[in-house]
Protein backbone atom coordinates (compact mmCIF):
# COMPACT_ATOMS: atom_id res chain seq x y z
CA UNK A 1 0.00 0.00 0.00
CA UNK A 2 2.81 2.17 0.61
CA UNK A 3 4.26 1.77 -2.84
CA UNK A 4 2.55 4.56 -5.13
CA UNK A 5 5.10 5.13 -7.94
CA UNK A 6 5.43 8.89 -8.17
CA UNK A 7 6.69 10.40 -11.48
CA UNK A 8 8.01 13.60 -12.03
CA UNK A 9 8.20 15.50 -15.54
CA UNK A 10 5.51 12.57 -16.28
CA UNK A 11 3.20 12.19 -19.24
CA UNK A 12 -0.21 10.74 -20.01
CA UNK A 13 -1.54 9.98 -23.08
CA UNK A 14 -5.37 9.47 -23.29
CA UNK A 15 -7.16 8.15 -26.35
CA UNK A 16 -10.83 8.73 -25.90
CA UNK A 17 -12.03 7.78 -22.32
CA UNK A 18 -8.80 5.43 -21.59
CA UNK A 19 -5.48 6.43 -20.92
CA UNK A 20 -3.18 4.06 -23.53
CA UNK A 21 0.42 5.55 -22.18
CA UNK A 22 2.18 6.95 -19.15
CA UNK A 23 5.80 7.90 -18.86
CA UNK A 24 8.58 10.12 -18.86
CA UNK A 25 7.70 13.20 -20.54
CA UNK A 26 10.72 13.31 -22.81
CA UNK A 27 9.88 9.82 -24.18
CA UNK A 28 6.00 10.59 -24.35
CA UNK A 29 4.73 10.27 -28.44
CA UNK A 30 4.20 13.68 -30.19
CA UNK A 31 0.65 14.81 -29.53
CA UNK A 32 -0.92 18.10 -31.04
CA UNK A 33 -3.85 18.31 -27.91
CA UNK A 34 -1.35 18.73 -25.15
CA UNK A 35 -2.62 20.02 -21.66
CA UNK A 36 -0.25 21.25 -19.01
CA UNK A 37 -1.13 20.35 -15.24
CA UNK A 38 -0.45 22.36 -12.43
CA UNK A 39 -0.01 20.64 -9.39
CA UNK A 40 0.34 17.12 -8.88
CA UNK A 41 -1.84 14.62 -10.86
CA UNK A 42 -3.77 11.49 -9.43
CA UNK A 43 -6.20 9.36 -10.16
CA UNK A 44 -9.45 10.25 -9.66
CA UNK A 45 -10.35 9.69 -6.12
CA UNK A 46 -13.14 6.66 -5.46
CA UNK A 47 -15.84 7.36 -2.74
CA UNK A 48 -16.45 4.37 -1.96
CA UNK A 49 -19.13 4.28 0.97
CA UNK A 50 -21.54 7.29 0.74
CA UNK A 51 -25.45 7.44 1.76
CA UNK A 52 -25.97 10.58 -0.31
CA UNK A 53 -29.37 10.44 -0.92
CA UNK A 54 -31.18 12.11 2.37
CA UNK A 55 -33.12 14.98 2.72
CA UNK A 56 -32.63 17.47 5.90
CA UNK A 57 -29.11 16.97 7.86
CA UNK A 58 -29.64 16.46 11.34
CA UNK A 59 -28.38 18.90 13.48
CA UNK A 60 -30.27 18.11 16.62
CA UNK A 61 -28.86 14.84 16.69
CA UNK A 62 -25.39 17.06 16.76
CA UNK A 63 -26.17 19.32 19.52
CA UNK A 64 -27.73 16.49 21.54
CA UNK A 65 -24.33 14.51 21.30
CA UNK A 66 -22.29 17.30 22.03
CA UNK A 67 -23.84 17.53 25.34
CA UNK A 68 -23.03 14.14 25.95
CA UNK A 69 -26.32 12.16 24.77
CA UNK A 70 -25.60 8.47 23.40
CA UNK A 71 -26.58 7.06 20.46
CA UNK A 72 -29.92 4.97 22.04
CA UNK A 73 -31.25 8.30 23.70
CA UNK A 74 -30.73 10.11 20.32
CA UNK A 75 -32.85 7.49 18.50
CA UNK A 76 -35.55 7.51 21.41
CA UNK A 77 -35.95 11.29 21.30
CA UNK A 78 -36.75 10.91 17.30
CA UNK A 79 -33.57 11.15 16.00
CA UNK A 80 -30.88 8.47 14.36
CA UNK A 81 -31.74 6.88 10.96
CA UNK A 82 -35.21 6.64 11.77
CA UNK A 83 -35.76 10.88 11.58
CA UNK A 84 -34.27 10.46 8.11
CA UNK A 85 -36.18 7.72 7.21
CA UNK A 86 -39.47 9.59 7.82
CA UNK A 87 -37.90 12.86 6.02
CA UNK A 88 -37.04 10.58 3.10
CA UNK A 89 -40.19 8.76 2.75
CA UNK A 90 -42.51 12.44 2.91
CA UNK A 91 -40.01 14.13 0.04
CA UNK A 92 -40.47 13.66 -3.82
CA UNK A 93 -38.34 11.99 -5.96
CA UNK A 94 -37.23 15.43 -7.66
CA UNK A 95 -36.41 16.68 -4.61
CA UNK A 96 -34.32 14.46 -3.54
CA UNK A 97 -33.05 14.33 -6.97
CA UNK A 98 -31.92 17.61 -6.64
CA UNK A 99 -30.54 17.88 -2.85
CA UNK A 100 -28.39 14.66 -4.18
CA UNK A 101 -27.38 15.88 -6.98
CA UNK A 102 -26.14 19.22 -5.66
CA UNK A 103 -23.82 17.13 -2.99
CA UNK A 104 -22.42 14.44 -5.73
CA UNK A 105 -20.84 17.17 -7.57
CA UNK A 106 -19.26 18.63 -4.54
CA UNK A 107 -17.99 15.50 -3.79
CA UNK A 108 -16.49 15.25 -7.67
CA UNK A 109 -15.13 18.72 -7.26
CA UNK A 110 -13.01 17.45 -4.33
CA UNK A 111 -11.78 14.53 -6.62
CA UNK A 112 -14.06 11.94 -6.44
CA UNK A 113 -14.86 10.98 -9.60
CA UNK A 114 -16.48 7.43 -8.92
CA UNK A 115 -18.97 7.75 -5.71
CA UNK A 116 -20.94 4.45 -4.15
CA UNK A 117 -24.52 5.61 -2.80
CA UNK A 118 -26.32 3.51 -0.71
CA UNK A 119 -30.11 4.06 -0.35
CA UNK A 120 -31.17 2.69 3.16
CA UNK A 121 -33.21 5.81 4.50
CA UNK A 122 -36.57 4.33 3.09
CA UNK A 123 -37.05 1.30 4.71
CA UNK A 124 -40.04 0.61 2.45
CA UNK A 125 -40.16 -1.31 -1.04
CA UNK A 126 -41.47 2.60 -2.46
CA UNK A 127 -39.23 4.56 -0.54
CA UNK A 128 -36.13 2.28 -1.36
CA UNK A 129 -36.62 1.79 -4.87
CA UNK A 130 -37.27 6.26 -4.89
CA UNK A 131 -33.80 6.20 -3.60
CA UNK A 132 -31.96 3.52 -6.32
CA UNK A 133 -34.44 5.47 -8.97
CA UNK A 134 -32.73 9.49 -8.15
CA UNK A 135 -29.21 7.59 -7.77
CA UNK A 136 -30.03 5.67 -11.59
CA UNK A 137 -30.97 8.92 -12.95
CA UNK A 138 -27.91 10.95 -11.51
CA UNK A 139 -25.83 8.47 -12.75
CA UNK A 140 -27.02 9.18 -16.53
CA UNK A 141 -26.36 12.71 -16.06
CA UNK A 142 -23.48 13.51 -13.46
CA UNK A 143 -19.75 13.57 -14.91
CA UNK A 144 -18.79 10.81 -12.13
CA UNK A 145 -19.54 7.09 -11.91
CA UNK A 146 -22.27 6.27 -9.51
CA UNK A 147 -22.23 2.55 -7.89
CA UNK A 148 -25.64 2.21 -6.20
CA UNK A 149 -26.05 -0.02 -3.24
CA UNK A 150 -29.44 -1.28 -1.87
CA UNK A 151 -29.51 -0.79 2.14
CA UNK A 152 -32.44 -1.79 2.76
CA UNK A 153 -31.45 -3.73 6.16
CA UNK A 154 -29.97 -0.33 7.24
CA UNK A 155 -32.28 -0.36 10.59
CA UNK A 156 -35.62 -2.03 11.43
CA UNK A 157 -38.75 0.73 10.48
CA UNK A 158 -41.16 1.63 13.27
CA UNK A 159 -43.54 -0.49 11.57
CA UNK A 160 -41.79 -3.29 12.31
CA UNK A 161 -40.61 -3.28 15.38
CA UNK A 162 -41.66 -6.38 17.44
CA UNK A 163 -41.38 -8.21 14.27
CA UNK A 164 -37.76 -8.23 12.85
CA UNK A 165 -38.25 -11.68 11.52
CA UNK A 166 -40.86 -10.02 9.15
CA UNK A 167 -38.69 -7.32 8.50
CA UNK A 168 -35.88 -9.48 7.43
CA UNK A 169 -38.30 -11.77 5.19
CA UNK A 170 -39.62 -8.30 3.59
CA UNK A 171 -36.27 -7.23 2.78
CA UNK A 172 -35.02 -10.65 1.17
CA UNK A 173 -38.67 -11.85 -0.27
CA UNK A 174 -39.54 -8.50 -1.99
CA UNK A 175 -36.57 -5.58 -2.02
CA UNK A 176 -34.25 -7.51 -2.98
CA UNK A 177 -36.10 -9.42 -5.97
CA UNK A 178 -37.36 -5.76 -7.05
CA UNK A 179 -34.07 -4.13 -6.64
CA UNK A 180 -32.62 -6.73 -8.70
CA UNK A 181 -35.54 -7.09 -11.59
CA UNK A 182 -35.16 -3.46 -12.73
CA UNK A 183 -30.99 -3.46 -12.15
CA UNK A 184 -31.38 -0.65 -9.31
CA UNK A 185 -28.16 -1.69 -7.79
CA UNK A 186 -25.00 -3.50 -8.47
CA UNK A 187 -24.31 -4.27 -4.71
CA UNK A 188 -26.51 -4.71 -1.49
CA UNK A 189 -24.89 -3.71 1.85
CA UNK A 190 -26.84 -4.59 5.44
CA UNK A 191 -26.23 -2.66 8.84
CA UNK A 192 -24.36 -5.95 10.59
CA UNK A 193 -24.19 -4.65 14.24
CA UNK A 194 -25.72 -5.84 17.74
CA UNK A 195 -29.22 -4.20 18.70
CA UNK A 196 -29.30 -3.80 14.79
CA UNK A 197 -28.85 -7.07 12.33
CA UNK A 198 -27.63 -9.77 13.97
CA UNK A 199 -24.58 -12.10 12.21
CA UNK A 200 -27.57 -14.43 11.30
CA UNK A 201 -30.10 -11.80 9.73
CA UNK A 202 -26.66 -10.44 7.68
CA UNK A 203 -26.45 -13.62 6.34
CA UNK A 204 -30.11 -14.27 5.81
CA UNK A 205 -30.11 -11.13 3.58
CA UNK A 206 -26.51 -11.30 1.89
CA UNK A 207 -27.42 -14.96 0.47
CA UNK A 208 -30.34 -13.17 -0.85
CA UNK A 209 -28.60 -10.55 -2.21
CA UNK A 210 -26.37 -12.91 -4.03
CA UNK A 211 -28.72 -15.33 -5.06
CA UNK A 212 -29.78 -12.45 -7.44
CA UNK A 213 -26.48 -11.30 -8.60
CA UNK A 214 -26.03 -8.63 -6.16
CA UNK A 215 -22.12 -7.91 -5.18
CA UNK A 216 -22.09 -7.75 -1.15
CA UNK A 217 -21.10 -5.31 1.16
CA UNK A 218 -21.39 -5.12 5.44
CA UNK A 219 -21.14 -2.43 7.58
CA UNK A 220 -19.22 -4.44 10.56
CA UNK A 221 -18.03 -4.25 13.83
CA UNK A 222 -18.64 -0.12 13.73
CA UNK A 223 -19.73 0.13 17.64
CA UNK A 224 -19.55 -3.24 19.29
CA UNK A 225 -17.75 -6.32 17.97
CA UNK A 226 -19.83 -8.90 16.60
CA UNK A 227 -18.20 -10.66 13.48
CA UNK A 228 -19.37 -8.73 11.47
CA UNK A 229 -15.73 -8.63 9.18
CA UNK A 230 -15.55 -12.65 9.95
CA UNK A 231 -18.92 -12.89 8.03
CA UNK A 232 -17.70 -10.35 5.16
CA UNK A 233 -14.23 -12.60 4.57
CA UNK A 234 -16.24 -15.89 4.65
CA UNK A 235 -18.81 -14.36 1.79
CA UNK A 236 -16.45 -12.75 -0.05
CA UNK A 237 -18.03 -9.75 0.27
CA UNK A 238 -16.26 -6.62 -1.81
CA UNK A 239 -15.74 -5.01 1.93
CA UNK A 240 -16.16 -4.72 5.48
CA UNK A 241 -16.78 -0.90 6.12
CA UNK A 242 -16.40 0.81 9.33
CA UNK A 243 -14.30 -2.02 11.64
CA UNK A 244 -13.74 0.31 14.72
CA UNK A 245 -14.98 -2.44 17.03
CA UNK A 246 -12.94 -5.46 14.85
CA UNK A 247 -11.66 -8.30 16.69
CA UNK A 248 -8.21 -10.20 16.03
CA UNK A 249 -9.90 -13.06 14.43
CA UNK A 250 -11.60 -10.39 12.25
CA UNK A 251 -8.58 -8.73 10.92
CA UNK A 252 -7.28 -11.86 10.50
CA UNK A 253 -10.03 -13.62 8.50
CA UNK A 254 -10.18 -10.13 6.02
CA UNK A 255 -5.93 -10.22 5.82
CA UNK A 256 -6.65 -13.98 4.26
CA UNK A 257 -9.90 -12.87 1.81
CA UNK A 258 -9.86 -10.57 -1.18
CA UNK A 259 -12.19 -8.58 1.07
CA UNK A 260 -11.55 -4.67 1.61
CA UNK A 261 -11.66 -3.30 5.01
CA UNK A 262 -13.27 -0.13 4.33
CA UNK A 263 -12.49 2.36 7.13
CA UNK A 264 -14.14 5.73 7.77
CA UNK A 265 -12.35 8.32 9.86
CA UNK A 266 -14.83 11.47 9.52
CA UNK A 267 -17.57 9.54 11.40
CA UNK A 268 -15.21 8.08 14.60
CA UNK A 269 -13.95 12.05 14.57
CA UNK A 270 -17.40 13.53 13.52
CA UNK A 271 -18.97 11.52 16.38
CA UNK A 272 -16.55 12.69 18.72
CA UNK A 273 -14.85 9.03 19.78
CA UNK A 274 -11.09 8.65 20.99
CA UNK A 275 -10.87 5.46 18.96
CA UNK A 276 -10.68 4.81 15.52
CA UNK A 277 -10.36 1.51 13.48
CA UNK A 278 -6.94 -0.62 14.07
CA UNK A 279 -5.55 0.35 10.62
CA UNK A 280 -2.51 -0.27 11.31
CA UNK A 281 -2.69 -3.85 12.57
CA UNK A 282 -4.96 -4.51 9.75
CA UNK A 283 -2.22 -2.95 6.97
CA UNK A 284 0.42 -5.33 8.87
CA UNK A 285 -1.52 -8.59 8.68
CA UNK A 286 -1.94 -8.18 5.45
CA UNK A 287 -5.23 -6.63 4.98
CA UNK A 288 -6.25 -4.61 1.82
CA UNK A 289 -7.34 -1.07 3.70
CA UNK A 290 -9.66 1.48 1.49
CA UNK A 291 -11.08 4.65 3.38
CA UNK A 292 -14.13 6.80 2.40
CA UNK A 293 -16.01 9.59 3.61
CA UNK A 294 -19.56 7.47 4.55
CA UNK A 295 -20.53 11.04 3.70
CA UNK A 296 -24.30 10.94 5.26
CA UNK A 297 -26.62 13.39 7.86
CA UNK A 298 -26.30 11.71 11.27
CA UNK A 299 -22.18 10.77 11.56
CA UNK A 300 -20.14 12.11 8.96
CA UNK A 301 -21.47 15.61 7.12
CA UNK A 302 -18.24 15.67 4.98
CA UNK A 303 -18.23 15.99 1.23
CA UNK A 304 -14.29 16.05 0.93
CA UNK A 305 -12.28 12.73 0.46
CA UNK A 306 -9.01 15.26 0.80
CA UNK A 307 -10.27 16.31 4.32
CA UNK A 308 -10.70 12.31 5.08
CA UNK A 309 -7.42 11.30 3.41
CA UNK A 310 -5.91 13.96 6.41
CA UNK A 311 -7.68 12.23 8.80
CA UNK A 312 -6.53 9.21 7.74
CA UNK A 313 -2.99 9.84 8.23
CA UNK A 314 -3.57 11.70 11.44
CA UNK A 315 -6.26 9.85 13.52
CA UNK A 316 -5.18 6.03 11.53
CA UNK A 317 -2.20 6.40 11.55
CA UNK A 318 -1.64 6.07 7.89
CA UNK A 319 1.06 7.01 5.60
CA UNK A 320 0.14 9.64 2.95
CA UNK A 321 1.13 6.93 0.30
CA UNK A 322 -0.86 4.61 2.41
CA UNK A 323 -3.75 7.18 2.05
CA UNK A 324 -3.16 7.45 -1.48
CA UNK A 325 -3.52 3.76 -2.02
CA UNK A 326 -6.52 3.88 0.13
CA UNK A 327 -8.66 6.40 -1.82
CA UNK A 328 -7.68 5.08 -5.13
CA UNK A 329 -6.40 1.52 -6.41
CA UNK A 330 -7.78 -0.28 -2.78
CA UNK A 331 -10.84 2.42 -3.09
CA UNK A 332 -11.99 0.57 -6.78
CA UNK A 333 -11.41 -3.05 -5.28
CA UNK A 334 -13.90 -2.35 -2.67
CA UNK A 335 -16.58 -1.97 -5.54
CA UNK A 336 -15.40 -4.50 -7.73
CA UNK A 337 -13.48 -1.77 -10.08
CA UNK A 338 -10.48 -2.12 -9.59
CA UNK A 339 -9.84 -3.60 -13.35
CA UNK A 340 -9.77 -0.34 -14.83
CA UNK A 341 -10.31 2.01 -11.84
CA UNK A 342 -8.03 3.76 -9.57
CA UNK A 343 -4.58 4.26 -11.09
CA UNK A 344 -2.95 5.68 -14.11
CA UNK A 345 -2.29 2.68 -15.92
CA UNK A 346 -2.39 1.99 -19.61
CA UNK A 347 -6.33 0.35 -20.02
CA UNK A 348 -7.72 2.32 -17.35
CA UNK A 349 -10.77 5.07 -17.48
CA UNK A 350 -9.18 8.26 -17.55
CA UNK A 351 -10.64 9.28 -14.35
CA UNK A 352 -7.92 12.29 -12.49
CA UNK A 353 -8.01 14.59 -10.38
CA UNK A 354 -5.23 17.65 -10.09
CA UNK A 355 -4.22 18.86 -6.59
CA UNK A 356 -2.69 22.41 -6.83
CA UNK A 357 0.40 21.56 -4.67
CA UNK A 358 3.96 21.45 -4.89
CA UNK A 359 4.30 17.98 -3.10
CA UNK A 360 2.03 15.06 -3.35
CA UNK A 361 1.90 14.57 0.05
CA UNK A 362 -0.09 17.68 0.57
CA UNK A 363 -2.63 16.55 -0.62
CA UNK A 364 -3.52 15.06 2.93
CA UNK A 365 -2.10 17.62 4.96
CA UNK A 366 -4.20 21.14 4.17
CA UNK A 367 -6.80 19.66 6.26
CA UNK A 368 -10.42 21.22 4.96
CA UNK A 369 -8.66 23.31 1.99
CA UNK A 370 -9.83 22.83 -1.61
CA UNK A 371 -6.67 21.28 -2.55
CA UNK A 372 -8.48 19.79 -6.02
CA UNK A 373 -8.03 22.40 -8.61
CA UNK A 374 -9.40 20.53 -11.60
CA UNK A 375 -10.84 16.77 -12.63
CA UNK A 376 -11.32 14.90 -15.92
CA UNK A 377 -13.40 12.08 -16.08
CA UNK A 378 -14.32 9.48 -18.88
CA UNK A 379 -10.71 11.34 -20.51
CA UNK A 380 -12.72 14.65 -20.76
CA UNK A 381 -12.41 18.03 -18.66
CA UNK A 382 -15.19 18.47 -15.88
CA UNK A 383 -16.44 22.20 -15.24
CA UNK A 384 -15.17 23.49 -12.67
CA UNK A 385 -17.79 24.97 -10.09
O1 LIG B 1 -22.41 4.47 8.20
N1 LIG B 1 -23.82 2.89 10.57
C1 LIG B 1 -24.85 3.04 9.95
N2 LIG B 1 -25.10 3.93 9.01
C2 LIG B 1 -24.48 5.19 8.88
C3 LIG B 1 -25.14 6.22 9.72
C4 LIG B 1 -26.34 6.65 9.06
C5 LIG B 1 -27.10 7.68 9.82
O2 LIG B 1 -26.86 7.94 11.01
O3 LIG B 1 -27.96 8.26 9.16
C6 LIG B 1 -23.00 5.11 9.05
O4 LIG B 1 -22.41 5.71 9.95
FE1 LIG C 1 -22.26 4.01 6.35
Amino acid sequence: MADVGVLTDAAVLIDGNRITWVGPRAEAPAEKNVVEIDGVLFPGFIDCHTHAVFGAPRLDDHERRALGVGYKAIAAAGGGILQSVRDVRSRSEAELESLTRSRLNTLLAHGATTIEVKSGYGLELEAELKQLRVIRRLAGDLRATLVPTFLGAHEVPPEYRGKRAAYVELVCEEMIPAVAKEKLARCCDIFCEPGVFSVAESRQVLAAARKHGLAVKLHADELEGSGGAELAAELGALSADHLAAVSEAGIQALAASSTVAVLLPATMTFLGKRSQAPARRLIEAGAAVAVATDFNPGTSPTMSLPLVMALGVSQLGLRHSEVVTAVTINAAAALGLAADHGQIAPGCVADLAVAAVDDWREVAYWMGADVVSAVWTAGSACPTQ
